[in-house]
């Protein structure tokens, strides 16, 4: 299918770089928040951002204006009624999700793709909210969804083919690498890196090397490009500890359970770069 028109729901830190992505490419794109004021926020962090590459020379001012003009914003789902993909990109909890993709199946054109970028929860569940889950599928975006180049495109059990093959070119022609896989706990990257960073994280206590010393260690010894405690700092520890939580409740692994070190800093108020203070302290 020719994607026209994308939805975005939800305008947080993920729907606005998915939304700017999609107005860049040249796709009108209508962005519903739950407030008309958290929407204008959103447009505003676009605006920004948009306006940061053209003085750094990466966009023309007219395509600017362009890529802004295409954006449109909606307190309604009715405005999704014309979209050929809408994704979701709300709080991670699967009742309000699954309460959504029922309504976006009563608004939306029957061929429409509806994606979630869902990082740890079931697409499978959520295409269960609705009688098509065939034109379920996961888009899951890294954050900041307009910097980090990758999305995964996930199968749920029921979806079809067309509407994977739609996400998969739709985030190629927003200019990310899509990789295609199947629904489990925590897709590729999650699945491998969580449990991974959580190992680290046990490390400071059982080696009893710093943060620095490990961080030093994991990129000259194992060629990281950064550090894993400077990595869970820039994902944010309470993003980090929740995202180990449900990998844990799914998998009952002990690896994908958070190390207490992390739950005590989320507790704490240490949340990393975004509280100023984390493993490191940032101005
Ligand atoms: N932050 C990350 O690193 C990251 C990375 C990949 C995927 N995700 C996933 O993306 C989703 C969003 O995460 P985020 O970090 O952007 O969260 P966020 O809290 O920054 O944004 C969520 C936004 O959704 C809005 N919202 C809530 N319910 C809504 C509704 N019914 N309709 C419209 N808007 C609604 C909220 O007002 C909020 O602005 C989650 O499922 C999360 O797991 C997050």
């Amino acid at each position: 299918m020719e994607v026209r028109k994308v939805g975005v729901v939800g305008l947080g830190a993920m729907g606005a770089g998915i939304a700017q992505l999609c107005v860049e490419a040249g796709i009108d794109t209508v962005g519903r928040e739950v407030t008309a004021d958290l929407g204008e926020q959103a447009r505003d962090r676009i605006g920004h951002f948009l306006t940061r590459k053209t003085e750094k020379g990466q966009l023309e001012q007219s395509v600017r204006d362009d890529a802004m003009n295409r954006l449109s914003l909606t307190t309604e789902l009715d405005a999704f009624a014309d979209c050929d993909v809408v994704i979701e990109a709300i709080v991670e909890e699967l009742e309000p999700k699954r309460q959504l993709f029922a309504e976006l199946e009563r608004i939306c054109r029957p061929d429409a793709v509806l994606a979630t970028n869902t990082s740890a929860l079931s697409v499978t569940e959520i295409a269960a909210a609705t009688s098509s889950p065939g034109r379920v599928v996961g888009m899951h975006f890294f954050n900041p969804a307009p910097l980090m180049p990758l999305v995964e495109i996930v199968r749920a059990e029921l979806t079809e083919d067309e509407p994977f093959e739609t996400a998969f070119a739709l985030g190629e022609r927003i200019g990310k690498t899509p990789i295609r896989c199947h629904d489990t706990p925590g897709f590729v990257v999650n699945r491998v890196l969580i449990p991974l960073l959580n190992d680290c994280i046990r490390v400071l206590d059982e080696a009893r090397v710093s943060p620095e010393d490990l961080d030093t260690g994991m990129k000259n010894g194992a060629g990281w490009p950064m550090g894993p405690c400077a990595l869970v700092d820039l994902v944010g520890i309470d993003v980090h500890v929740h995202a180990s939580e449900a990998l844990y409740e799914k998998t009952r692994e002990q690896r994908m359970a958070p190390p207490a070190r992390l739950v005590a800093m989320r507790n704490a108020g240490l949340l990393g770069r975004k509280s100023g203070r984390g493993f490191y302290t940032y101005d």
